[in-house]
């Protein structure tokens, strides 16, 4: 089959083959057609070593499609169901699953399966991002990292739904939990970014200020529901017309660089709530002063695929869509081929996109 292989890190493009392989299902596995898969950031931080993965690697982690094989034991899905892939699947049973509620914190799957390494080239191994390597016509995934879906439902927007959508909305519902007549901040209007602002827009936030440096997204952050967008150099001058000049109530941060983190925690006014969605480099640091938590006692989180139980929460997600209070179908601003990948990251880099969507 074809599929999109990363060969080492640091590579600027990705071999598309179409020799790739998978391995034999084992009980609890669920083989997918893809027939969507967006093109998420984070796809784009493995390939320049942000996020640690091993190669050769196909990517992809934000996926739908169709069941087209299931395991004896597999249970929850059948052939012909559709399904949105899961990068950190909740096995169900640990300590984060049941006693802390917090399913997006289990590994107990994701680390396995990331190291099972189920496509074939050949007699070589390839890994996947996170076990689920979505850049590929075929996946193959145990069956707590699929959740099935109605038929109905398009394909396209449900693939979103898998990392942009849930991570960014579930971070101002679940994580930061935005509160109805707040003040809100965003930093970068990508595909998280957007999916932010429009969970601040469904929390019922009074205002909602987008901040990228790229003007082309001010306009895009508006059309999502930012009551305001503006370039960084501007934000000074938004957060002085909010809370009394004293700085937000929430800030959001959906680009991934130590100064952006830095400047969405000063954004905040005191007691508030700046939450870190982007990911960032392991060596990287965001600094504080030792003073100045105790004196501003304001709230720092971290947010990991938006706080979300995956069962329960792309379900959600979901009827936000289906009964208009979330634009998916809006966010995809691009449709490629997986030919046309290294097109993809490129449009990625400049900043210039929401969310490209590839049809497999
Ligand atoms: N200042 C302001 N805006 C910035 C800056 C900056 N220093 N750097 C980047 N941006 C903007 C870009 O112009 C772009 O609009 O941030 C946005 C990032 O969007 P995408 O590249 O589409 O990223 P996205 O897929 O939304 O992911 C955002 O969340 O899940 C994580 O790993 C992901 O860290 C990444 C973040
Ligand atoms: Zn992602």
């Amino acid at each position: 089959m074809r599929a999109a292989v990363l060969r080492n890190v640091g590579d600027k493009t990705l071999d598309v083959c179409d020799d790739v392989d998978l391995i034999d299902p084992e009980p609890n596995d669920v083989v997918v057609d893809i027939t969507h898969t967006g093109v998420c950031h984070s796809d784009l931080s493995v390939m320049n070593g942000t996020i640690p993965q091993t190669v050769p690697l196909i990517l992809g982690h934000e996926g739908a499609g169709v069941v087209a094989e299931v395991g004896d034991a597999v249970t929850s899905v059948s052939p012909g169901d559709h399904v949105i892939a899961v990068w950190s699947p909740p096995c169900g049973t640990c300590v984060y699953c049941l006693r802390h509620k917090s399913p997006n914190l289990c590994v107990d799957l994701q680390f396995g399966i990331m190291l099972r390494r189920q496509f074939r080239q050949g007699d070589v191994e390839v890994a996947s991002m996170c076990g689920v390597g979505t850049w590929a016509e075929r996946t193959l995934v145990p069956e707590q990292a699929v959740v099935r879906i109605d038929a109905s439902i398009p394909l396209d927007t449900a693939a979103l739904v898998g990392c942009g959508v849930m991570t960014g909305v579930g971070a101002a519902l679940n994580t930061a939990k935005v509160a109805p007549g707040s003040s809100v901040v965003v930093f970068g209007v990508g595909g998280v970014g957007v999916s932010a602002i429009q969970g601040a827009r469904v929390a019922g936030a009074a205002e909602i200020v987008a901040v990228d440096r790229n003007l082309a997204k001010l306009a895009v952050a508006r059309s999502f529901g930012a009551t305001e967008a503006v370039l960084p150099e501007e934000l000074d001058a938004a957060k002085a017309e909010v809370n009394d000049g004293q700085g937000f109530d929430y800030a959001l941060e959906c680009i991934g660089h130590p100064a952006t983190m830095r400047a969405a925690f000063d954004a905040v006014r005191r007691g508030g709530t700046c939450c870190i969605v982007g990911v960032g480099r392991m060596e990287e640091q965001v600094s504080f002063s030792a003073f100045e938590f105790f004196f501003a006692e304001k709230n720092l989180v971290g947010s990991y695929y938006g706080g979300a139980d995956v069962r329960v929460d792309f379900h959600r997600m979901l009827r936000l869509a289906e009964t208009g209070r979330l634009d998916l179908a809006g966010m995809i601003d691009r449709r490629l081929r997986l030919e046309d990948i290294n097109d993809g990251i490129e449009a990625l880099q400049t900043g210039d996109v929401v969310r490209q969507i590839v049809e497999l």
